[in-house]
Formats: structure tokens, C-alpha cells, sequence
């Protein structure tokens, strides 16, 4: 599946263009018209929106990382060997060898969205997704390993995915973070996310929730509600552009 050696800016071997939001919109609607067609149990993703990102991906992010549409079982070695590492926790406290009865392992085949980012045959990051609800998407989980951390891979994989989720009727995402994750919280307001409450779990303690909006509509509901003084969010800035490239104002 990986695509060594191709450069940014070409296609890969495989023919997928490199930086082209257009061919991950007709790629959303052509996958609608697939699912119409199939009898095999969906994903949460494409019985709401009609997204399937095995007919989406893959897409290369860097001259040599592709990401690839996943599963969980597919992602599970990943998990287990890293996930730990990454998030700094105790071996076990994460996926160990989970049954398959447990809830979660349920949950996350019926609602996840798993995206594996390949180096040659080598996983070296990992994004969840899920539907929150009909028309927002939640990014459960990012992880990179540490030494690929700070290469903006999973940063610039965003803008394309939030281009599929957009076509395909998502309104917003949401993500949320420990106060002391300054990486993510960089990186979220980078993608020009608006933070948008404190969430206190049993879970993971206190988050900083944010939202990034797909929809304009919804934005401006948010600005009006909550927001006085200087909207960054209604600017045109060349700084962000790059990063959160459907974020641009016409
Ligand atoms: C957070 C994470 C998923 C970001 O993935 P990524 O695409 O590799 O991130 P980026 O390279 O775009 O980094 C985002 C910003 O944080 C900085 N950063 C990332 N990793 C860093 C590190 N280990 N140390 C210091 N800064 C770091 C980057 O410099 C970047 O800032 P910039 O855009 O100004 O250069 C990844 O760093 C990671 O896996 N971290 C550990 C797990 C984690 O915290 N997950 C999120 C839980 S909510």
C-alpha cells in the first residue's frame, strides 16, 4: 500500500492525486452511490454521511507516508504496541489482547473510523474518528510515534478529511485535550479550531473541548452566541492557510 520514494505533488503509483480536495469530493459521492448497492453491514460513517474511506483512500501526506483506510483489528498491533508510549500510561491501561465481546471492541468496529499512516509496511501514526452525532464527527484519538512527532503528518491529513466530512453533510468536529497537551493544543489551534468548553471526565480528568466548523452557518451562530471583540475565525490569514486549507474565506 505505501508509495516510497513518490514526491509531493504527483500522483502515486496507485493514481491518487496529491493535494486535491475536488478528487476527495467526487470521491464521497461516488462512494454514496456504491453504498446504495451493498448489503454488508456500515459503518456509522457511511450510514450517515454515505462516506467510505476504503474507497477514499489511500492518500499520500508525505513523500513517503501514505494513509490508508484501517480497522480496528488492523490497528489493534499498533495500539498495543505503542499506544502506551505515546499517551505516557501504565502498559496496561489500554486495549491488551481485548475480547471480542468486550463493548468497546463493539463500539469501535461499529462506529470508528480508523486511518493508518504507512511507511512502507511500518504503521507510524494512528488517527480515530467517530460520529458524535448526525452532523458532528469527533477525532477520538491521535497518536504518532515519537519519532515521527512534530513532521505535521496527522496535521496534514485534517484539511483533506474534513473536506470528505464536509461533502458529506457533517456540520463540525470536535476533539478535546489535557490543559498540558501544548502539542495538540497547537496543532488544533493551527486547524483553527475554537475552543468551546471544559469537559471533566472519570476517564481522562479535565479536557479543553474544541470545535472546528465545517458549516459557516454554524460558525456564525457560535461567533454571535458566544464570541465579542476580534473574530480571527471571519479573517483571511495567509498564516493558516496551509494548514486549515477549507477553512479559507471566499
Ligand atoms: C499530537 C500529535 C497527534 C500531533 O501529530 P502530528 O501531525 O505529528 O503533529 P504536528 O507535527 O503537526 O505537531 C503539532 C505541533 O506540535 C508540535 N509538536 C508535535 N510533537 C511535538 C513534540 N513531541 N515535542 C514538541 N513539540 C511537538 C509541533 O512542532 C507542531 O507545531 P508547529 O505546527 O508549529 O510545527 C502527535 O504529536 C502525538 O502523537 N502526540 C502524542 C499523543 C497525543 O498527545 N495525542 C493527542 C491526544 S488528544
Amino acid at each position: 500500500m505505501a508509495a516510497t520514494g513518490t514526491k509531493l505533488g504527483h500522483s502515486t503509483g496507485q493514481g491518487i492525486p496529491v493535494g486535491d480536495p475536488e478528487f476527495f469530493v467526487q470521491r464521497v459521492a461516488d462512494s454514496a452511490v456504491t453504498t446504495e448497492r451493498r448489503s454488508a453491514p456500515m459503518r456509522m460513517s457511511e450510514a450517515l454521511w454515505g462516506i467510505r474511506w476504503e474507497e477514499i483512500l489511500p492518500r499520500q501526506i508525505d513523500y513517503d507516508v501514505v494513509v490508508i483506510a484501517s480497522s480496528f483489528e488492523q490497528s489493534l498491533p499498533f495500539i498495543e504496541a505503542n499506544y502506551s508510549r505515546i499517551f505516557e500510561e501504565e502498559e496496561d491501561a489500554r486495549f491488551s489482547h481485548p475480547s471480542s465481546t468486550d463493548p468497546r471492541v463493539r463500539y469501535y468496529r461499529t462506529v470508528g473510523d480508523f486511518f493508518e499512516f504507512k511507511q512502507g509496511d511500518r504503521t507510524v501514526a494512528l488517527l480515530i474518528g467517530t460520529a458524535a452525532d448526525w452532523s458532528t464527527y469527533y477525532i477520538r484519538s491521535a497518536a504518532a510515534l515519537p519519532e515521527v512527532q512534530g513532521k505535521k503528518l496527522i496535521q496534514r491529513f485534517f484539511p483533506e478529511m474534513f473536506e470528505v466530512l464536509k461533502a458529506g453533510g457533517v456540520e463540525r468536529v470536535e476533539a478535546d485535550t489535557s490543559p498540558s497537551n501544548m502539542a495538540t493544543l497547537h496543532l488544533l489551534s493551527r486547524l483553527r479550531f475554537n475552543p468551546s468548553g471544559t469537559v471533566l471526565t472519570d476517564r481522562w480528568g479535565a479536557h479543553i473541548k474544541f470545535t472546528r466548523y465545517l458549516d459557516d452557518a454554524a460558525e456564525q451562530v457560535f461567533l454571535d452566541q458566544f464570541c465579542t471583540g476580534v473574530r480571527y475565525q471571519r479573517r483571511k490569514h495567509p498564516g493558516l492557510r496551509r494548514a486549515g486549507r477549507i477553512g479559507e474565506r471566499q
